[in-house]
């Protein structure tokens, strides 16, 4: 079968590598894909954002599955386009329409729809403009620290957590009054702050069943111990030790099952992966937020650990038959280093020389932002490159993407060095673990 899988970053290159491995694959397109996802397939060398130019090749091509990468063309309701033409009928989009794309794309909707589901996540009030005064008085009611969003797609910026009750008015004027947010910001959302550990879980849904796919830890924070500022993610890691088997299943049956027959109950058939942020509160899970993709860079470190064909459960979405396709999963652990350009998530420069990207054998390289100059990869984003080793356990892993990723250099590399090291036990931690519990 053939394939569009639009988007360009290291999430696109990862999902490129695992469907180019597919026996059911004949072409592999990507729009607008990067120097990476050209080893697994050809550019389709379209603006998927023009239906017109997306129907034409979808048409020329005969393509029949669309995999959508990024959340933004979901809520933009590119599902509903393709799923409105006649003569697209047939063809697959892997991602909901912009209906069930709500769930990431307002928080006030995915708020309301676990309460109506009750599916644990924090309590929360939501406030819309002209509601200021309202929201102020609400910061007297709840404790700190307080939890400040803006509604809508906010690229990850328009969350504000404060011990301090001035920023936390400050944040409200700015996204109910100054309109800093835009229209994002036109509805802001106050919730309880959750105390614990978080990690991400994901699942596949064809709208009836769904399956569970590896979880995993991300780091948000552009520093060492998590400090500075948030950004598109640092490194991942996958299993997540704190989310064990106990935990998994409460995931599972807490989450991820109400979760899928909400969607069905509110008549919002919804294909695609679902992602969802998790904290762990003392071993209970509480959503903190859907995601309507897959995460990145979690991905560069999931898709690494299926065994299964993504393909084939793509076509158990294309057929409603996804119940009865399986999920293997590869017990080893996988760690994901991020290289980014100095300055990220502020300002950083482009066009900076890569080398030693090609040399790496015993780790995966996934482009994020890169491009070719000629024959020479140059940066060509924030987050450049995400290295993805692979180990027996968390050690080994570990050790395997930072000897990877430290074999990778341009002018200004940036990196964690903490990926994964805060999950590894030390000895004395060990030797209790080992220790017969009575
Ligand atoms: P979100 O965009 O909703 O994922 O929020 C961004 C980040 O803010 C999350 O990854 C959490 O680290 C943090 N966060 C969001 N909501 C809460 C909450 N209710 N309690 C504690 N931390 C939160
Ligand atoms: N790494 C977090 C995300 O993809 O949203």
């Amino acid at each position: 079968m053939n394939v569009l899988l639009i988007g360009g970053g290291g999430r696109e290159h990862a999902l490129a590598w695992k469907i180019a491995q597919s026996s059911l694959l004949d072409s592999l397109y990507v729009a607008p894909g990067n120097p990476g996802t050209l080893r697994h397939g050809r550019s389709a060398g379209i603006d998927p954002a023009d239906h017109k130019a997306l129907r034409a090749f979808l048409l020329e091509k005969r393509i029949r599955i669309v995999v959508v990468g990024p959340e933004g063309p979901l809520v933009e309701g590119m599902h509903d386009r393709i799923a409105a033409d006649p003569k697209l009928e047939g063809i697959t989009v892997i991602g909901p329409k912009a209906e069930g794309a709500r769930l990431e794309g307002s928080k006030d909707f995915a708020k309301e729809f676990m309460f109506r589901h009750n599916i644990p996540t924090a309590a929360h009030r939501t406030f819309v403009k002209g509601q200021l005064q309202d929201a102020i008085e609400h910061l007297d009611r709840v404790n700190a620290p307080y939890v400040i969003k803006a509604d809508g797609l906010a690229a990850g910026k328009g969350v504000i957590i404060t011990n301090d009750k001035k920023e936390a008015a400050k944040a409200l004027r700015d996204m109910l009054q100054s309109g800093k947010f835009g229209e994002a910001g036109e509805r802001v959302v106050i919730e309880q702050h959750l105390k614990g550990v978080e990690c991400s879980a994901f699942l596949i849904t064809d709208g009836e069943a769904f399956k569970m796919l590896p979880a995993a830890k991300d780091y948000k924070r552009i520093g060492n111990g998590d400090s500075g500022p948030n950004t598109g993610g640092m490194g991942a890691v996958s299993p997540v030790p704190f989310a064990d088997k106990d935990f998994m299943q409460k995931v599972h049956d807490r989450v991820a099952a109400p979760t899928v027959r909400g969607l069905k109950k509110d008549g919002i058939a919804y294909q695609g992966f679902l992602f969802m942020g998790l904290m762990n509160v003392n071993g209970e899970p509480y959503v903190i937020e859907y995601n309507v993709r897959l995460g990145d860079p979690e991905t560069q470190a999931i898709l690494p650990r299926l065994k299964s064909d993504l393909l084939d459960l793509f076509e158990g979405i294309a057929t409603g038959t996804l119940s009865e396709r399986h999920v293997d999963v590869d017990d080893r652990t996988a760690v994901t280093i991020v290289l980014a350009s100095a300055g990220y998530p502020g300002e950083y420069e482009k066009g900076k020389a890569i080398t030693g990207a090609d040399q790496v054998r015993d780790a995966y390289v996934f482009h994020a932002g890169t491009r070719l100059k000629g024959d020479q990869l140059v940066t060509d984003g924030g987050r450049v490159l995400a290295v993805t080793g692979i180990g027996k356990d968390l050690d080994s892993a570990v050790a395997s993407a930072y000897r990877a990723a430290s074999a990778i250099e341009f002018e200004g590399c940036y990196r964690r060095d903490d990926i994964g090291k805060d999950l590894v036990k030390q000895p004395a931690q060990r030797a209790a673990a080992k220790q017969p519990t009575a």
